[in-house]
């Protein structure tokens, strides 16, 4: 499947209602599900969960991930949007707080949020999901958008979910 997922075109940076975010994530996961079948190397994994999370979360101006090295550090991976900064320490920003406690961080005013790394100043809110694989924190999910309020408690939910499943087992090469 080289031509990639099928999905209504929406303009980037577009922040749709919440209902209509919700259906194309689940018009759009089965399809991704279906790319990466078979595939277990972590970066062919991530770098394909990107490129098609991009398409599906259009309110997003950054989409990927930030891989653990080292002890307490996160250095940045395969993503889409705007330059990202290059490490994060675990004790900063949201990456650093869902990497730490290993939980999902919905900030829906990021300049409400003590810490805050900007790597893009257009960002207004961001949803960051840990990456966990035998007991370990793996890396993170960071989604950030250049809207308010732009991932639901539900979407949250949904890419946890996913994210536990494509990265989550055993057999996965990290
Ligand atoms: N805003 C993030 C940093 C990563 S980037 O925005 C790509 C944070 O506070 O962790």
């Amino acid at each position: 499947m080289a031509e990639g997922i099928l999905l209504e075109p929406v303009a980037r940076e577009m922040l749709l209602p919440e209902a209509s975010r919700v259906l194309r994530l689940s018009a759009a996961l089965p399809q991704i599900r279906a790319v990466l079948a078979g595939e277990t190397d972590a970066v062919a994994l991530q770098a394909t969960i990107a490129c098609l999370l991009w398409e599906a979360l259009p309110q997003t101006n950054w989409c990927g991930f930030y891989r653990r090295v080292g002890e307490s550090q996160l250095a940045v991976g395969p993503y889409q949007g705007t330059m990202g900064c290059l490490r994060i320490d675990f004790a900063r920003g949201v990456c650093g707080a869902a990497a730490r406690t290993r939980t999902v961080q919905r900030v829906p005013d990021v300049h409400a949020f003590p810490g805050h790394i900007s790597c893009d100043a257009r960002s207004r809110s961001e949803l960051v999901i840990p990456v966990v694989n035998q007991g370990e924190l793996r890396a993170v999910l960071d989604l950030d958008s250049p809207h308010l309020d732009a991932f639901s408690a539900r979407e949250a939910e949904i890419l946890h979910a996913f994210v536990d499943e494509i990265l989550g087992p055993p057999g996965v090469v990290f």
